[in-house]
């Protein structure tokens, strides 16, 4: 996972660059780099591989800056090799950032078109050269960056030096999370509040939309609008081991808040934005040869393998046997010899899941799982392991790893299709997009909890709540219903909409709330449907669409609005309005939120 760090430092600060730039080594990276402004001009160290290459490298050619910004990528576009590294520059500002600018392609040809001269694959690279465009044009740095943010699209954090300014950096904030840290006449950013441990425990978390000017004297911060906005000074208990809360009231909030950040670092690990290409690592099985899969977990993560069983049959054509763990383990069903089981874990250490591992190991098949945690008991016993780049996830309720988890499985299914010879250039290319679109989205849905938190005010006083959900959102209806249950202790239950006549329709009165995931997709009418008959009993009905709900013909007692998504993607962005929903019920209720009763993070006895 990317991690970005500034200094505008009393001294040389290339080597607190490197020392913030270790402290986000647990983030995971495959190269990194240093850029500082020294007698008005930007220097710059970048290596591949660990940081102890980039050290090496300013001990043979030290910089020796005063303000400084720097960077440990986990490549999202292009090969992790040097010329990819950030910091990437021009003669005038050099840029770090983390996260995705999904318009990069047509930036790129508008600057080359203008004479801009490209050194590298990244997606970041159009951020130095729209800067410079504007330098160039007369602009001080202030507007200049004013303008660039304007052009980008995506989820990103940003932090910028400029060539001739030595008291001066300014960083954005767009869906990923940034840390200003205030030292005594010197400042400091960071991707998240470890980074800064070692120079102040004064942070200040900017929020989305955000951008600030720093100087060694203090901080202007402004809105999306360019209006100054304050943002709390709050001291920070970030040690390497204790994962703080940052702004937030619960690690659940702050966990459901990094998923635009996560999920981008997932995705960097399984495909390539710049080629829109996946880039699966080497699995124990072809694909192509598979007649059957078999997927296993528990509790949440189930509902993420019951997800993946319409990206596998819709988009790569192959049958797919989905269970919980615990009834799998015992149902002794047989199996193709030679044929493949995956299994999914936030922990890595579930006895049901690691249990029906050990039947499949077994029986024969191949094993592969999507895990967490790297050392886990589920990943030692697995031939290959794909991992989720969540990071911990301290909230007993599961939300950015379920999400990282449809991340890897979703780029699972687009290297079946391809290599079961159903998915072709232009379909791969189409479905990675609209995978590298999910973190602006779901920050989108972020940016405003207010219609959240008036539903859970309404929910808290409800005995009974019905989730409905059709296809691939059928399973974040009955995740949505496992969230509200387990945090609020309120009664939920999900179920497909098309089942709503064959029973649950009997549970519709006045004080039954009914909460219909309904993206406007080829089942959305259908859906509908389904609405006007919880409509015509008097139900409680909350749409969360990207459809507006005068089109149902039903009245609705709350909208929750979705942007628009791509159908392949709709699970993903829709499981952040359920895990809201849930969330600001329980704050309602006054439950224990990241430690519910009763329940365990992880279930390590049957
Ligand atoms: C999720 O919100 C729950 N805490 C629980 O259902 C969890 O998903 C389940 O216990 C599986 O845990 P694992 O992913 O660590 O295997």
């Amino acid at each position: 996972m990317c991690g970005i760090v500034g200094v505008l430092g009393k001294g040389p600060v290339a080597e607190q660059l490197v020392d913030a730039l270790k402290r986000l080594e647990y983030r995971g990276y495959d190269s990194a780099g240093v850029a500082t402004v020294e007698n008005g001009h930007l220097g710059r160290r970048r290596a591949e591989g660990k940081l102890r290459n980039l050290e090496d490298l300013l001990k043979r050619s030290p910089l020796h800056g005063d303000t400084g910004i720097g960077h440990t990528r986990w490549a999202t576009h292009g090969k992790p090799i040097e010329s990819n590294a950030h910091p990437h520059m021009t003669d005038l500002v050099s840029v770090v950032h983390n996260g995705i600018i999904e318009n990069f392609r047509e930036l790129k040809e508008e600057l080359i078109a203008q004479g801009a001269v490209f050194t590298s694959d990244t997606d970041t690279e159009v951020i130095a050269h729209l800067i410079t465009r504007e330098l160039r044009a007369g602009s001080d740095p202030i507007r200049a960056v004013y303008h660039a943010l304007k052009r980008l699209k995506g989820a990103f954090a940003l932090a910028m030096i400029f060539a001739g300014f030595n008291d001066l950096m300014i960083v954005a904030r767009q869906g990923s999370p940034l840390a200003i840290g205030y030292g005594k006449d010197e400042m400091f950013v960071g991707s998240d509040a470890i980074a800064l441990a070692p120079f102040t425990d004064e942070i200040a978390y900017l929020e989305d939309g955000d951008w600030a000017v720093m100087t060694r004297k203090g901080v202007a911060i402004r809105d999306r609008n360019g209006n100054a906005v304050e943002r709390a000074i709050t001291r920070s208990l970030a040690t390497a081991l204790l994962v703080d809360k940052g702004n937030h009231r619960h690690f659940m909030a702050k966990e459901i808040h990094e998923q635009p950040e996560v999920i981008g670092h997932t995705l960097a690990a399984y495909v390539d934005l710049a080629t829109n290409r996946v880039d699966i690592p080497a699995l124990p099985f072809d694909f192509a040869r598979l007649t059957r899969l078999s997927l296993s977990a528990c509790g949440t993560a189930f509902y993420a393998c019951l997800v993946a069983k319409y990206w596998f049959e819709r988009w790569a054509k192959l049958p797919v046997d989905v269970d919980i763990a615990s009834e799998f383990r015992y149902r002794e069903t047989a199996l193709d010899t030679g044929g493949a089981a995956l299994f999914v874990s936030q922990s890595g250490e579930t006895a049901d899941t690691l249990a029906t591992l050990r039947y499949c190991r077994a029986q024969g098949q191949h094993i592969l799982s999507i895990v967490n945690v790297r050392e886990s008991s589920i990943a030692r016993e697995s031939d290959a392991i794909l991992p989720t780049l969540a990071g911990p996830e301290i909230g007993v309720a599961s939300t950015k790893a379920f999400t990282c988890q449809l991340t890897v499985l979703a780029c699972l299914a687009i290297a079946a299709g391809k290599a079961r010879g159903v998915i072709g250039p232009a379909l791969e290319a189409e479905l990675v997009q609209a995978l590298g679109e999910v973190p602006r989205l779901m920050a989108t849905v972020l940016r405003d909890e207010k219609p959240y938190e008036a539903l859970g005010h309404q929910l808290s006083k409800a005995r009974d709540v019905l989730y409905l959900g059709r296809g691939s959102s059928y399973p974040i209806a009955l995740e949505g219903a496992l969230k509200l249950k387990e945090i609020s202790y309120i009664h939920a239950e999900g179920y497909a909409a098309g089942e709503l006549k064959h029973g649950p329709i009997a549970l519709i009165d006045e004080n039954m709330p009914v909460i219909v995931i309904a993206p406007r997709d080829d089942l959305f009418d259908k859906t509908v449907s389904n609405m006007q008959e919880v409509a015509a009993r008097g139900g409680r009905i909350v749409l969360v669409s990207d459809a507006d709900p005068s089109s149902t013909g039903c009245a609705v007692a709350a909208y929750l609005a979705v942007p628009p998504v791509h159908r392949f993607v709709a699970p993903l962005v829709y499981a952040v309005p359920v895990q809201l929903i849930a969330y600001y019920t329980a704050v309602f209720m006054g439950t224990d939120v990241d430690q519910p009763r009763n329940l365990a993070k992880s279930v390590t006895v049957e």
